[in-house]
């Protein structure tokens, strides 16, 4: 059997690994790894293959930027190719992505089947542009890996039929226990960014156009981190897109413990979480690694597809509300956190459900 694997962005990369090492440990699979290039920067890429020990992409089709209907259109131009070049068995997309909806497009169109890890989470907000490659990449697959049960019952009232659709667990979650103890070993080594235990400090990532694209926006945003900074250290690791508006808009922090840094390594950004007092974010994946190890997690969106996060675990949707983010950041600091618990197939084994749901599927 012949297995094709695309990936793109960063947060496909820690999904992508444990899938490929539970098809590794099976006879008579090949893989093959296709790598669009959406994501290219050294630290948004090829770091994480290094550090989460996938093997090179077969293929890069290097496709970089440009606006949403550009980067897709060159995806589906290249990917095509590449496609009828391999003719594999199943293609696995992963998240939701540009690189995943184009690709998904484009294997409906010649008909090779098509698997969707992480299908099924809605944030029900369609001016995300996740939220409309979610819909459209659930709607074409013929097997959809959910990480939750609200996943499912989504893809239900979409008309999706029940024998498609596969609860496999949150496959993340997978390559987190895999590496947390070698994050550990850099966290005692002090080697990130000087911070040890008793030196407490935030973790700050934003990145979304709700939050990053209007300077009015963004420029409170960095105000009220200045704020909490004189409480503690706030480390913010900034994404390209973000340190771009930062430079458009002509935004610096006044305060010297707002450090604004490079975006980090997979295995330092793990052991900023573990160690962080709170984490503040408008990323999706990072909503479920706080929530599994069990760090307070706030928000900085009105809605989020991982509602698990909520109800179960650490995290606190904060909308769009900056009072409403210190009123929560005090909370915390005043020895206040919301406390949570670890969803159920949030266990290391949702590579292997993957690998035999496919093999399942295809016997
Ligand atoms: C993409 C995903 C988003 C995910 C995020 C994680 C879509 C629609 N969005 O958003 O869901 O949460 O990745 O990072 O697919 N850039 C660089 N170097 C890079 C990559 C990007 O400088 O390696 C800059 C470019 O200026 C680019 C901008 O970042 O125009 C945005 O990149 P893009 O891939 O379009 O979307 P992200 O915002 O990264």
């Amino acid at each position: 059997m012949c297995i094709l694997h695309v990936v793109g962005a960063r947060p496909n990369f820690m999904k992508v690994a444990p899938v490929m090492s539970s098809f590794q440990k099976r006879n008579g699979v090949m893989q093959t790894l296709v790598h669009t290039g959406q994501h290219y920067d050294h630290n948004m890429s090829m770091l994480f293959f290094d550090q989460l020990e996938i093997p090179k992409p077969d293929i890069n089709l290097e496709v970089g930027s440009g606006s949403h209907a550009v980067q897709m259109a060159q995806i589906m131009l290249r990917m095509e190719k590449t496609l009828l070049d391999y003719s594999p068995d199943w293609v696995l997309v992963y998240g939701d992505v540009n690189s995943t909806v184009a690709t998904s497009l484009v294997c409906a169109k010649l008909g090779i089947p098509l698997a969707h890890v992480e299908a099924g989470l809605r944030s029900f907000d369609r001016t995300m542009p996740e939220e409309i490659n979610r819909l459209v990449t659930d709607q074409l697959a013929d097997l959809l890996l959910t990480p939750s049960p609200d996943a499912n019952e989504n893809l239900m009232r979409e008309g999706i039929s029940q024998e498609k659709i596969h609860l496999v667990g949150n496959v993340m979650i997978d390559t987190l226990i895999r590496l947390l103890p070698n994050a550990e070993i850099l966290w005692e080594n002090g080697k990130i960014h000087n911070l040890t235990n008793d030196r407490p400090y935030g973790l700050v990532t934003l990145h979304r156009p709700s939050n990053v694209d209007d300077p009015s926006r963004i420029s409170s945003i960095i105000e009220v981190l200045d704020g909490i900074s004189e409480e503690l250290i706030v480390l913010f690791p900034v994404h390209p897109r973000t340190r771009e508006r930062f430079r458009m808009y002509d935004i610096e922090p006044k305060n010297e413990r707002l450090c604004l840094v490079d975006p980090l390594g997979y295995l330092e950004f793990l052991a900023l979480q573990r160690h962080a007092t709170f984490v503040l974010t408008d990323s999706g994946g990072i909503q479920e690694e706080t929530t599994y190890l069990g760090v307070p997690c706030l928000t900085l969106r009105e809605n989020t597809e991982r509602p698990v996060t909520v109800t179960m675990g650490t995290n606190i949707l904060v909308g769009a509300d900056l009072d409403s983010l210190k009123h929560q950041v005090n909370e915390i600091l005043n020895g206040n956190p919301k406390l949570g618990s670890i969803p159920p197939l949030w266990d290391g084994k949702a590579g292997d459900r993957i690998a035999e749901a496919i093999l399942n599927s295809s016997s």
